[in-house]
């Protein structure tokens, strides 16, 4: 039993890494899966396979993990965990390292943040330098990703698709490039058609980004590289920068980095805007969930203070910029009916944590009426983060499901929840049992089939 004075805040409990990779068929369910659902939820997540240090750990750097579940015709038909297969993972197993078609020195390192579908193949995601890495179906790693020889280096785990074209738009960043970031777009053939290099005044980590029609968003925020500490042997040598200008790019789709117009905004942190998108007007709206700084005084993890809900008013022509709280309860990881990324929405769901940054509930915003709900099923029940599944491709704004995974404290197992999205706190359309627990993580998606 950890000492809790002392215990990492993100390696025990419902952090704990998990030792053994499972394939489990046939799986239990309640209630009914609606037979349209028939595809693969997956979730990435750190998953430390070596000991590691627990004064100095941060929880973005264990190695990755994806979980899958499978559904098809109204049964889960399997549930699957398997480390990605970086070299520092095979060379712990004792493995042979994964085909990678990077020149010999590519930095590689734990894919453990995102996993995603594009142009068919399915992709484990990171930030910071590393490449993705793409997987089977089955969640068997494949090889290191290079897009067909297209990704000039760096990546991200959080690249946009936009609903028009089925582009991935990204913000690729690596501290060896010095101060600047890359905007890349993906076309739908998962090439790279276009990267933009941007110079900036820093080397900030650049978690996230966010399209509108008109622009690409570049949040150059004052969490930074940092010399020193990475000099001092830290893991992860970002460090809050209280005197770095927080500000926003605007970048016109098809513009230069000098086409960027850069607006200043309050001093924060964001890892995750929920939406954004261009007004009658010529506003950007911007919604964000906001930490008041990030790694000033915690090096473990992202705790540094309340993250809530933000509308962020860009002005610009006037250069101009305004927040508003939308909520003053604590959320993370937003979602959003990803057919509208980029346009204006109504709709967004989220992960309302509960004591430090425990998983606790999930929230459905209305954003028009300001209207919220909830569904919290106490301390003993954790909410991962929400995905949203429309009914159809035709089907309106909200009309779907919103997929999550829960924790059960009592049994130390997880469920793959289904939410009838417009009444998340309804009885459940379905819960896929699971045999296993599966550690509070990071991001996912629902694959479907085809
Ligand atoms: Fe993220």
């Amino acid at each position: 039993m950890a000492n809790p004075a002392t215990a990492h805040p993100f390696l025990h409990g419902e952090f704990a890494p998990v030792r053994e990779e499972t394939t489990a068929f046939d799986l239990r369910v309640t209630g009914a899966i609606p037979p349209g659902l028939c595809g693969r939820f997956l979730r990435n997540g750190p998953n430390p396979i070596a000991a590691v240090n627990e004064s100095t750990h941060h929880w973005f750097l264990g190695n990755g993990m994806v979980h899958g579940i499978r559904l098809r015709e109204g049964r889960a038909e399997w549930y699957r965990n398997r480390y990605v297969r970086t070299p520092d993972v095979t060379d712990v197993l004792g493995e042979p390292r994964c085909p990678n078609p990077w020149p010999p020195g590519h930095g590689v390192f734990s894919a453990n943040t995102h996993v995603m579908v594009h142009a068919g193949r399915t992709l484990a995601l990171v930030e910071g330098g590393s490449p993705p890495v793409e997987l089977s179906f089955d969640l068997d790693t494949v090889s290191v990703a290079d897009f067909g020889g297209t990704l000039p280096g760096p990546f991200s785990a959080h690249p946009k698709r936009d609903p028009a074209t089925g582009e991935w738009h990204a913000m690729g960043y690596f501290w060896a490039w010095g101060n600047r970031v890359q905007y890349l777009v993906v076309g739908a053939d998962g090439r790279v058609r276009r990267t933009v290099d941007i110079p900036l005044p820093g080397a900030p980590m650049i978690h996230d980004m966010a399209i509108t029609e008109r622009y690409a968003l570049v949040f150059d925020q004052p969490c930074t590289f940092n010399h020193a500490a990475a000099v001092a042997g830290a893991p992860l040598p970002y460090r809050w920068d209280p005197d770095y200008v927080p500000r926003i790019g605007l970048l016109p789709r098809e513009g230069g980095a000098d086409d960027i117009v850069w607006i200043e905004t309050e001093s924060c942190y964001v890892f995750h805007p929920m939406n954004a998108f261009d007004t009658a007007d010529g506003l950007v709206h911007v919604d964000v969930v906001r930490h008041p700084r990030m790694f000033a005084t915690e090096q473990r993890g992202p705790m540094e203070g309340r993250p809530v809900l933000e509308r962020w008013m860009l002005d610009p022509a006037r250069r101009s910029f305004r927040a508003t709280r939308l909520d003053e309860r604590p959320v993370e990881f937003p979602r959003i009916d990803e057919r509208l990324t980029g346009l204006p929405y109504r709709y967004g769901y989220a992960s309302m944590p509960g004591r430090g940054f425990a998983q606790r509930a999930i929230v459905r915003y209305d954003m028009q009426s300001g209207a919220s709900a909830l569904r919290d099923e106490g301390e003993g029940k954790g909410f991962g983060e929400p995905v949203f599944v429309p009914r159809r491709a035709d089907a309106a704004e909200d009309d779907g499901w919103i997929m999550a995974l829960r924790l059960d404290r009592a049994t130390d197992r997880s469920d793959l929840v289904i939410l009838d999205a417009a009444d998340i706190a309804g009885e459940p359309v379905a819960t896929v049992h699971l045999p296993v627990r599966v550690p509070a993580g990071f991001h996912g998606s629902w694959c479907p089939d085809g």
